[in-house]
């Protein structure tokens, strides 16, 4: 096995989960740069990890132009997104790991997206909540065939588009085997979270069909349906999926349920770690792993490729589209013809649909 150079742009809160994962993984990855605007941030990281300050850079296209890496890694707020990727391109990686939501336009996702296929790029975009012990056991009991033929698909979380709403997309295609939606209807409202650094309608939901026929119903932000306590804001998301003869769920609290042909007319179900203990535990590195194995062999396709991201990214932009036009929107979009939703909700949404109750992430967390 390869042992996979690795440079990191990011040490924030989720740079740091990343980069602990590749120095856990050290028989796949050898993590030969990092690098953060932030130096104190940089040096405490370092220092914590007992890394030779010979690898630390406070400018991205120079540790990428000294250490020539196989794989790039940025992990930054979403505003900065496609002049990393170009740097991917520039610099000649053959693997790109990013963070969601993975931009901020369908312009800006398809672009990212295009310049990884010209550049035979493997990308992937870390919706890794997938290999949650309570998503895995979802999946198992679906494709063991016990809840039947399966007919729809539902999610939900209490954050917002750019911040889960993008996870649960990637989930939905996921849990669907990948199967690609036709059609898109949506409803948005509230614009308070446009402004925000992942910028959202306050509330967004959808109903899809895919080529598979199956069905999908979603909702993201305040309004959704809520299955845990406020405290647990950040994890009260939910994926459940229905079939002809029962259903079956899992959220990112660890657990899950179901009702299948063998349960014998009871409700079943079981409890894991939550999210907290499980993404630096098992998420990440499971993630990371696989894109070692991607690296290694092109017949192992990571499940959180770029191309189902974009397809998710695709969807969430019909669904706004559908929103402000009063349309069905027929899949695949031309990306380059499309015009920038998002600053169009910020012009046209009204200020206050929900009747002067003030509408943001604090009212909610
Ligand atoms: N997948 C998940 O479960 C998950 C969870 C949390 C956050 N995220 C995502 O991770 C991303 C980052 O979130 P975060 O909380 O770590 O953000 P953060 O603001 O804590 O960290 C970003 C870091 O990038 C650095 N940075 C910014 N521009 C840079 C540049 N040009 N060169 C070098 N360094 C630069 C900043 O100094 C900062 O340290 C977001 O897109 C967020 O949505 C994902």
């Amino acid at each position: 096995m390869k042992k996979h150079r690795v440079a990191q742009v990011g040490v924030g809160g989720r740079g740091r989960i990343h980069a602990d994962a590749f120095l856990k993984l050290s028989d796949r990855f050898d993590l030969v740069g990092l690098c953060d605007l932030d130096r104190e941030k940089l040096n405490a990281y370092a220092i914590g990890k007992n890394l030779s300050s010979g690898i630390l850079y406070v400018d991205a296209e120079k540790m990428l132009a000294d250490t020539r890496p196989d794989v790039f890694c940025f992990v930054t707020q979403p505003n900065l997104r496609l002049p990393m990727a170009e740097l991917a391109g520039k610099y000649g990686v053959k693997g790109l790991a990013f963070e969601k939501p993975m931009a901020t336009s369908l312009r800006e996702a398809w672009a990212i997206t295009k310049l990884c296929r010209e550049n035979g790029i493997k990308a992937i975009v870390c919706h890794q909540h997938k290999y949650l012990t309570s998503l895995q056991k979802m999946k198992e009991i679906v494709d063991s065939g016990d809840i039947g033929e399966v007919i729809y698909v539902n999610a939900t979380c209490q954050a917002w588009l750019a911040q889960l709403g993008t996870h649960y997309m990637d989930y939905i295609l996921w849990a669907n085997n990948g199967s690609r939606a036709k059609w898109v209807v949506g409803h948005v409202h509230g614009k308070e979270l446009l402004s925000d650094h992942h910028p959202s309608p306050n509330y967004t939901t959808g109903h899809l069909e895919f080529e598979n026929g199956v069905r999908s119903y979603f909702e993201f932000g305040k309004l959704s349906a809520s299955h845990m306590p406020r405290e647990r804001f950040w994890v009260d998301d939910r994926l459940t999926l229905y079939g002809t003869h029962g259903y079956a769920w899992g959220d990112a609290n660890g657990r899950w349920g179901a009702f299948t042909k063998s349960s014998k007319g009871e409700v079943i179900g079981g409890e894991g770690d939550v999210w907290e203990v499980q993404q630096s535990t098992r998420l990440q590195p499971l993630y990371l792993a696989e894109f070692a194995d991607w690296l290694d062999d092109d017949s192992k396709i990571h499940p959180c490729n770029i191309n189902i991201s974009y397809h998710g990214y695709e969807i969430l932009e019909a669904v706004c589209i559908s929103a402000m036009d009063h349309i069905r929107v027929d899949l695949p979009i031309a990306p380059e013809e499309c015009q920038d939703i998002f600053e169009r909700m910020r012009r046209e949404l009204p200020d206050c649909p929900e009747r002067g109750r003030p509408a943001g992430p604090s009212e909610w967390g």
